[in-house]
């Protein structure tokens, strides 16, 4: 039995070589189908015969990875790098002057994607590492064994290293990410995210692709030798390579193990460059420039390396980067709703015409994904012109390497931080930094709008403990001020005076400013459109349970309603709002409050019938109309403007025809209502 195990996972590593390296099928899909599952079946019966890198793990597991970290057994160095054509050759040449005439050069394509090195024992793909800090990677093996390309067994029982890069096709992340409303930002953070991906199964529909550019063996003479041998260990070469030698019968023996190779003379190194880089463009993947490597494995012994690169090859990169500066810090921020920021604080550098010193970094998978620590180097832009991102990192600080790890406890009141999703919370809601945030957000410009109460007041009198809560900016008697830095009879005046004038804001306003996550503007503004033009009445229909009197409302949906019932829950978030209330600030809705709602359908005599979709009781298409002034009568007459007709409608919609008044259906109707 074992030798049928043997047999038939050979003969699917033969398929799956054939379809996912070589793009070149051998059999059809259906055949293809049916070695899997025999294979399957025979793994289902006999599971002590199920081999670690079986092909069928290349379907990936439901089950949570974790990612442990490991030293890499190899040098994991990042390359040198030069913008023009003149600093490589002012590179080459100081590999010649150096006593090295006869070097021989490889030109290969820089690919832009995520770092990877597959480590075999003989012949079996036994770990996987992301570059990580250079020293330590994370263990990513699970998941990069879904990658068809990558040979889970080499047809050699040889103990190899082998690093690459994994990326994703320009054409096949276009369609992947329309998949999940364009949420990825590009090939490379998906690639190099979907690495890290917490279940393989999720990774196996990544499409995920492979090209190997360095190998670490016993015997391995020169690179392109080695990347021939690493061709016929079944991993993807990338076939657009430039060889350049004096040696003329050197090239015509890498030639024929290398078809498609492009070859010549030393100086013709340029004139390949230019070439390459016209066609970058026309390429299904991103590059970012070309890798000048030498090829004699004695030579780069000779040659050796620095700390943080080696000497023997060198990166010609297309662009300048937009703005390239060093990550000096990263900071904590913690918003009012506990969810924690990491924020990049940078060597100021000038970019678009601003100064830029600070830069969000999302949360800790974002700053994985880049593999980024204090100290490295990174290029900065803004996207979408306004928004600075640090985009990836140039060149790690090899002195002191590190990915910087978001700590576990909140720094402002050290409650251990929880995880949520892909970010990290403060979840204790008497964190002064939270309420720092909640007060700073209340009284902001587009909230409550008490402009005297600026950050620095906010912060002296919770300093003082003359305010703890947002009520206490109501209740706080501010004469105490008086004598204080800063404070004089006038700034003291003034601030009372906008409070009281805040008191004044729509009670729209007050409940956006509470900050409510998940309860914004438009959240509010359907509220109080459909009924819930209190707190009194949110907290009302809360205590009922019934979460559909929410979820109901067109354009909320279960998260907002959830959201909606966890706050009016909470027993604080009650006592706030009694506060307010007692605070005399408006806890509900003036009667004209809402948007004005325009009159399109006065003068209008509407008739409904049948049942709908959205409008089910019927009365809420009723209310629709009438709320934009038109009328809503029984039955069908001369006088009737429209019928409205839904599913099943019965002998009005035959009257109506008879008497050729305009018929609506739902879907027309809703549009009217837009
Ligand atoms: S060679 C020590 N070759 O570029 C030299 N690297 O900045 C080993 N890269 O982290 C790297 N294409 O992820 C090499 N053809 C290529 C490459 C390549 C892309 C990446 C690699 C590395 C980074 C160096």
């Amino acid at each position: 039995m074992r030798k049928k195990v043997e047999e038939v996972s050979a003969k699917l590593l033969k398929y799956q070589y054939h379809y996912y390296v070589l793009a070149d099928p051998i059999v059809s899909d259906n055949e293809y189908d049916r070695i899997f599952d025999q294979l399957l079946d025979l793994e289902k019966k006999h599971p002590e015969l199920s081999m670690k890198n079986s092909p069928t793990k290349r379907v990936g597991s439901d089950l949570n990875n974790t990612f442990a970290e490991m030293e890499h057994s190899v040098s994991v160095l990042s390359l040198d790098r030069e913008y023009t054509g003149e600093g490589i050759a002012k590179w080459v040449d100081k590999i010649s002057a150096a006593g090295n005439m006869k070097a021989e050069y490889v030109v290969e394509e820089k690919l832009d994607g995520a770092s990877i090195v597959l480590y075999y024992k003989k012949g079996i793909l036994e770990t996987a590492l992301t570059r990580g800090d250079g020293i330590r990677g994370n263990v990513v093996t699970e998941n990069v064994r879904t990658i068809g390309q990558i040979p889970l067994v080499l047809p050699e029982k040889i103990d190899i290293a082998v690093r690459g890069e994994i990326f994703i096709k320009k054409s096949e992340f276009e369609k992947f990410n329309k998949k999940f409303e364009n949420k990825y930002s590009n090939p490379r953070n998906l690639a190099a995210g979907s690495l890290r991906n917490l279940k393989s199964s999720t990774v196996a529909d990544v499409p995920l692709n492979m090209f190997a550019y360095e190998g670490y063996y016993k015997g391995g003479k020169g690179h392109v030798e080695i990347l021939s041998d690493l061709r016929t260990f079944n991993f993807p070469v990338n076939k657009n390579l430039g060889l350049f030698s004096g040696d003329q019968s050197f090239l015509a023996i890498i030639k024929n193990k290398l078809p498609g190779i492009n070859t010549g003379p030393v100086d013709k190194i340029f004139d390949y460059i230019k070439a390459q880089t016209k066609k970058r463009e026309n390429l299904d993947y991103e590059i970012d420039g070309l890798v000048i490597k030498v090829n004699g494995i004695d030579l780069r012994e000779d040659l050796g390396e620095t700390s943080h690169h080696p000497r023997w090859a060198i990166a010609y990169k297309f662009d300048s980067p937009a703005a390239e500066t060093k990550l000096e810090d990263v900071v904590i921020q913690i918003g009012r709703n506990g969810r924690v920021s990491p924020v990049a604080i940078l060597s100021p550098v000038q970019i678009a015409g601003s100064i830029v010193a600070r830069a969000t970094l999302h949360n800790q998978e974002y700053i994985d994904i880049l593999e980024l620590g204090i100290g490295d180097k990174v290029s900065i832009s803004k996207r979408g012109d306004i928004i600075p991102a640090v985009e990836k990192v140039i060149e790690k600080d090899l002195d002191n390497p590190s990915i910087y790890k978001i700590r576990p406890d909140c720094p402002f009141c050290g409650t251990l931080f929880v995880k949520d999703g892909a970010h990290h919370f403060c979840r204790n809601e008497e964190c002064p930094e939270r309420i720092r945030r909640a007060i700073v957000f209340f009284v902001a410009k587009g909230q409550m709008d008490i402009d005297t109460l600026g950050e620095k007041t906010i912060e002296f009198l919770l300093k003082k403990g003359f305010i703890k809560c947002i009520p206490d900016i109501y209740s706080f008697d501010y004469s105490k001020l008086l004598g204080e830095e800063g404070f004089k009879e006038k700034k003291i005046d003034n601030i009372r005076n906008s409070i009281e004038e805040s008191k004044g804001n729509s009670f729209a306003t007050v409940f956006t400013s509470l900050g409510f996550a998940g309860i914004g503007k438009v959240a509010v503004a359907d509220l109080i459109k459909y009924g819930f033009d209190s707190f009194e009445k949110i907290r009302e229909t809360t205590e009922t349970g019934n979460i559909e009197a929410f979820s109901d409302i067109p354009g909320f949906g279960d998260i907002t309603a959830r959201f909606l019932i966890e706050h009016f829950s909470d027993k604080d978030n009650l006592k706030l709002i009694d506060d307010l209330a007692n605070a005399g600030l408006k806890v509900k809705a003036d009667k004209k409050e809402g948007p004005e709602i325009e009159q399109i359908f006065t003068g209008e005599t509407w008739v409904i019938t049948g049942s709908f979709e959205n409008f089910n009781p019927r009365a809420i298409a009723a209310e629709e109309i009438e709320k934009r002034g038109g009328k809503v009568t029984n039955t069908i007459t001369s006088k009737t403007t429209y019928l409205l007709a839904g599913e099943n409608a019965g002998s009005k919609l035959d009257k109506a025809k008879k008497l050729k008044i305009k018929i609506i259906n739902e879907k027309e109707f809703t549009k009217m209502l837009i």
